[in-house]
Order: structure tokens, then C-alpha cells, then sequence
């Protein structure tokens, strides 16, 4: 198994969901671990760096969960998921559409334990269509592991948000061998999701003492460091054509991070 203190980030993403007050379910999420963590960050930077911070993560999730809605997906495959709700709030907003969640076994447990507590609580209808898979994305096969999950012949998406910059470049190779496995026992049209900052991003990204502090104390809280795989987009674009994707397409360029979607 690999290092499964990275999904310590879920919790604080969790932790920036509810403070932003973009959705009602990701109160659920929060524990008096992130609310730590998030005290120390407010520590080491301002309240409003951290703010600042917080909307810009906000702004990624918002690009690709428009990318997702426009591309209107028959089934959906989420790569490290954690506790995001964005499964939850799309099965029920889209009723049909089958969402597949996956992540180390530790996060999906946790994550059944407390979507099951927000359907009582919350009196939502049972989610049927909403399906956890633990698995470690790198080091185990994405199509073995949902083929008996999967419905074939549906126009599915594959989508990570927030993984990438966790995966040194062996692991996030391997992550990508997973999703073209994947795409190609899938329905023709089907697509990958994700976003990253370029290495020409990143340098932009961190411009303050406090902030690079900041960055110091979260590897070495989860065990990692950050990475970037790519210097320029151009370079992100031919990693994947030469791994015989159809397209790229850039479907949001921040100065801090890319959003694209690209198909077999
Ligand atoms: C920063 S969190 C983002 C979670 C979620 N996508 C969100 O936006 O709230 C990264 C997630 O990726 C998961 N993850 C990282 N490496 C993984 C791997 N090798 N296999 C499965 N999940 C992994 C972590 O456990 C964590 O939940």
C-alpha cells in the first residue's frame, strides 16, 4: 500500500469546502484533525493568504465540475475522491448517472460510514448509484478493480482533482497507464479529467515566505513532497498524444494551475 498519510490533504479539503460554504454536506467531513491543521496554517500565514488560498483551490473544483457538467458523462469515475461531496450532490442532481468513488481503503470506509450518516440525518433517498471502491490507484489495476462496478457501453468520464501534485512522476505514470487501461474498455468518446500547475505555474504559485513555510510543514506532515510533471502545457499536451491520446484540451488555464480533458 502506498503512502496513505497524503489522504491526510482530504481531510483539509474537507476542512476549505465548508469554510467556503460551497455545498451543505462537507460539514460532515470535518474533523478536529483538519481544524488543527487549519489553525497552525492560519499561524504561519494570514487569515487572508489563507483565504486567498482556499478560493483559488474552490476555483479548480468549480472548472472541473463544469467540464463534467457540459461533457454531460453516463458514468463517472473519481480518482482519489476523498471527502469530496461533489458524488454525492451529482447523483442526486443526476439521477441515471453512475458515480464511481475510489481511494485507499481507510478514506472509502470512513467516507461510506459518514455518506450513509448525512443520507439519515439529511432524509435523502437510498444512492444506489453512488459506489465506493478502495484501491490504491498506483499500484493497483483500475480496470480490474471497478470492471464488475462498471456498466459497459456508457459514455463515461474519468476525473482526479487534487491527486496529481502528490504522485512523484513513477507513480503518476503509472496512474495514467491505469486510466488509458481503463478508457480503452470503455465506450468510444469516453474521456479523462484533471488539472495540474505546470513547473512554470507552480514557480508563480508560492510567492510568499509564509506560503512556502506553509508548503514545508504539509510534506512533511504527509509524508511527501509536491510535483509537478510538466514545465509548459505543451509538454503536458504531447506526454499524453505520445501515449496515444486523440486530444488534448485545455479547458481552463489559471495562472496557477490547467485544467484539461483528453480522449483516446
Ligand atoms: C488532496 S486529496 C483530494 C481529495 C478530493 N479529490 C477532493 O478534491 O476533495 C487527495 C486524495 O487522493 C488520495 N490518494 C492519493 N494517492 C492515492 C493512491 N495511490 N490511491 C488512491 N487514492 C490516493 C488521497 O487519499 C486523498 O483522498
Amino acid at each position: 500500500m502506498g503512502n496513505e498519510k497524503i489522504s491526510l490533504t482530504a481531510e483539509a479539503v474537507a476542512f476549505i469546502r465548508q469554510k467556503t460554504q460551497k455545498d451543505r454536506f462537507s460539514k460532515y467531513f470535518v474533523t478536529p484533525r483538519s481544524t488543527t491543521i487549519i489553525k497552525i496554517a492560519a499561524a504561519l500565514v494570514s487569515e487572508n493568504i489563507l483565504s486567498h488560498l482556499f478560493s483559488k483551490r474552490m476555483d479548480i473544483s468549480e472548472d472541473l465540475h463544469s467540464a463534467i457538467e457540459k461533457f454531460r458523462p453516463e458514468q463517472i469515475v473519481e480518482l482519489g475522491a476523498g471527502y469530496s461531496t461533489f458524488g454525492l450532490e451529482y447523483v442526486l442532481a443526476h439521477p441515471g448517472c453512475i458515480y464511481i468513488e475510489t481511494d485507499f481503503p481507510k478514506v472509502v470506509s470512513l467516507k461510506k460510514s459518514i455518506v450513509n450518516k448525512i443520507i439519515r440525518v439529511e432524509k435523502l433517498r437510498e444512492l444506489d448509484a453512488l459506489v465506493f471502491v478502495p484501491m490504491d490507484l498506483v499500484r493497483e489495476d483500475l480496470y480490474d478493480s471497478l470492471k464488475n462496478k462498471i456498466k459497459r457501453g456508457r459514455k463515461t468520464l474519468v476525473f482526479s482533482e487534487g491527486l496529481n501534485t502528490y504522485l512523484d512522476q513513477k507513480n503518476y505514470d503509472s496512474l495514467v497507464a491505469n486510466v488509458i487501461k481503463f478508457l480503452k474498455h470503455s465506450k468510444e468518446g469516453s474521456v479523462y479529467l484533471s488539472h495540474e500547475p505546470t513547473a512554470k505555474q507552480r514557480e508563480k504559485m508560492f510567492p510568499s515566505a509564509g506560503i512556502k513555510i506553509l508548503r514545508g510543514a504539509m510534506s512533511i506532515l504527509i509524508h511527501n513532497r509536491f510535483h509537478t510533471h510538466f514545465k509548459t502545457e505543451n509538454e503536458l499536451k504531447n506526454y499524453f498524444i505520445k501515449l496515444g491520446f486523440a486530444h488534448v484540451d485545455i479547458i481552463k488555464r489559471r495562472p496557477y494551475s490547467t485544467t484539461y480533458l483528453a480522449g483516446l
